[in-house]
């Protein structure tokens, strides 16, 4: 391999950044389409290991493209899946097996035989001999050529959880609770995820010739980096690619967030001293010294590897009150703008008011934990605010909610009314019950189960929005078809959902756009719906609306921003943080991180603070995507 740049030195596996998680999915299939044809012309088949989840989904769209546009035939492919989960039957809808079917083998030539994925219902007396038999038979094709990786919250690779060892082969292990948290809306709820699953082990994961781990999304940056630059550690098993001769990481703009030449580019090399960057590096260095930036001195410069920043934009302490008027400027409790004042320093023009402000928020719960404070504000500054639910969130919603209505609505029939007044609702609700009972707990839901299911959510939005005094007129579903015919990891969106959004922005003519997910994996609800929100904004560009439209972002459950990115920061009283909360409550199946949002807010505040701004209790932060 030819040498790597200084700015990588930090990065112990090789890792190449993608603008898109397209744009790696296609460079790794032309890859793999090269390793194919070289074995084709000396006969020998070519052995991949694969694995499921989002991440790779991207990756096999674009295998089944060079299946069906430029032949590629896989009659000489052999396929190892890396794991299972185990109780779940092949024909589950979770199922790895159901997976891959759907995801990719449906849609190419493979021979049925040639495809081998842990089973899921091997008695438990026989699953040792299973686990021995697929390292058997991966060792008997003469092992794995390429294996293709995507990595969870706790570093797993597989379904290797943190303690697993360098050398552990094919085996039954218990999934972590991070693991099932994050696999809870696949499942309608943490309760029914599986406990177990079958993996390969570190070690016959590292027997394969070639590695290529692929992550998406700022959610996956974090673990991303610990993997490719910490220790080599059981505490994070993708650190073990570290030590493979032939390991590579894939990865896309928001994954590689947390890399050094990404996050601390001036210890590697030369910085460009972009006013971003600028600002980058002065709050990291007032946070890790513990010093507001109003008393940073020049050695402390110095001793951070910036001399550099100081000799180009020095003295120190004029860039120090440079960067704190730029944050302190971030601070406004106007979102939508304060009108009649100056607004030469807020981060939102004062004119027009009031704004129509369009909230956004891909499921009905986003927005609320994302930017409640700030809607609360906006409401009660006098603009025109819409809440816009993109998707009905059916999917989140889990059985015993539906179960509890149903219930509910047999047993008044008979308690209010004579049967005979009520006799279509208890047929409703009987249908609903009879629904349930049939489907088992990890049956696929039927219309009239999802039809339910959105209704119960969108009682739970209206009543959210109320705590924060949005009227039931002011809140709007629009219910994208992508999600409504989809499955969380599987998501396709269609010409209908962009027309949609078009259409949403022609009637509502917005001053300023609310919206999350230009930091989240491309293949979540959040992340598609940001892509469809930027590909109407390009179509709507000739309106006279647009021309004047902002865009500010929110994160919500995705990773929060951090103090230099903020453009605006809007402050929370107590009051108000509790006004949010107790609106967040009115959801019955918030995710850990939705629960966990007031600390990210304080930790806002605090942030601030320690930077020698304003104490306050909270804040919620948003970036600028545009202006007028
Ligand atoms: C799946 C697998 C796991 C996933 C990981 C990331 O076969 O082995 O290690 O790659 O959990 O999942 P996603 O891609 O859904 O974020």
């Amino acid at each position: 391999m030819p040498p790597r740049p200084p700015s990588e030195v930090h990065e112990k596996t090789p890792t190449v950044l993608f603008p898109s998680s397209t744009a790696a999915a296609q460079a790794l299939a032309q890859e793999v389409k090269t390793l194919m044809e070289e074995n084709t012309r000396t006969g020998r088949p070519t052995v991949l290991g694969l694995a499921t989840g989002s991440t790779p989904v991207p990756f096999y769209r674009e295998l089944i493209r060079l299946h069906r546009e430029e032949k590629l035939s896989f009659q000489n492919v052999v396929t190892f899946n890396l794991d299972e989960y185990y109780g779940l039957p092949a024909d589950h809808p979770e199922s790895y097996a159901r997976f891959m079917r759907e995801q990719l083998f449906d849609h190419i030539d493979i021979p049925a035989e040639n495809i081998n994925i842990p089973s899921g219902t091997i008695p438990s007396d026989q699953v040792f001999a299973h686990c021995k038999a697929y390292e058997d038979k991966i060792h008997a094709v003469g092992g794995i050529d390429l294996q293709i990786l995507g990595i969870g919250r706790t570093g797993h690779i597989g379904f290797n959880e943190p303690g697993s060892s360098r050398d552990s082969l094919t085996r039954r292990i218990t999934l972590d609770r991070v693991t099932r948290q994050d696999a809870a809306s696949d499942f309608r709820g943490e309760q029914n995820v599986p406990h177990f699953a079958i993996t390969m082990g570190v070690g016959t994961i590292l027997r394969a010739r070639q590695l290529v781990l692929m992550a998406w999304g700022e959610n996956k940056a974090a673990i991303t980096a610990r993997a490719i630059e910490g220790a080599v550690s059981e505490a994070v098993s993708a650190s073990f690619l570290q030590d493979h001769p032939n390991a590579r990481f894939f990865i896309d703009t928001g994954a590689s967030r947390e890399l050094t030449r990404i996050k601390l580019p001036w210890l590697v090399g030369p910085a460009s001293w972009t006013p971003a960057e600028t600002r980058r590096a002065v709050v990291w260095q007032a946070l890790k010294t513990s010093r507001p930036v109003l008393k940073l001195i020049d050695e402390d410069y110095n001793e951070h590897g910036l001399s550099d920043l100081l000799s180009e934009q020095g003295p120190g302490y004029q860039l120090n009150i440079r960067i704190f008027n730029r944050l302190q400027h971030t601070i406004t409790g106007w979102p939508g703008g304060k009108p009649d004042a100056d607004d030469t320093f807020r981060p939102e023009r004062a004119k027009p008011y009031p704004k129509r402000c369009l909230i956004l928020s891909p499921e009905p719960q986003d927005a609320i934990v994302g930017m409640g404070g700030t809607l609360d504000r906006l409401i009660e500054q006098g603009h025109d605010v819409r809440l816009i639910a993109l998707t009905s969130g059916s999917l989140r919603v889990p059985d015993s909610e539906a179960d509890k209505f149903a219930s509910t609505l047999a047993e008044l029939g008979s308690a209010v009314v004579t049967p005979a007044e009520w006799k279509e609702q208890t047929q409703y609700a009987n249908t609903i019950l009879r629904i349930l009972d049939e489907k088992g707990e990890f049956g696929e839901d039927p219309p009239a189960l999802r039809q339910l299911k959105a209704l119960i959510l969108r009682g739970e939005l209206r009543d959210a929005a109320h705590t924060l005094g949005l009227t039931s007129d002011r809140v709007h579903l629009l219910d994208l078809p992508f999600y409504e015919k989809g499955r969380y990891r599987r998501f396709h969106s269609t010409p209908d959902d962009l027309a949609a959004l078009v259409s949403l922005l022609a009637q509502h003519k917005p001053h300023q756009i609310y919206c999350t997910g230009d930091a989240a994996d491309p293949s979540s609800v959040a992340g598609i719906t940001f892509r469809l929100l930027e590909t109407a904004l390009r179509q709507s560009e000739g309106e006279d609306w647009a021309a004047t439209c902002s865009l500010w972002s929110y994160r919500g459950k995705e990773k929060p921003l951090e103090a230099h990115e903020i453009d605006m920061a809007v402050p929370l009283s107590p009051l108000q943080l509790e006004r949010k909360t107790r609106s967040l409550a009115r959801y019955n199946s918030l995710s850990t991180l939705e629960l966990s949002i007031a600390d990210q807010n304080r930790q806002h505040a605090k942030d601030y603070d320690a930077l020698g701004l304003a104490e306050y209790e909270a804040i919620e932060a948003f970036q600028r995507r545009s202006r007028p």
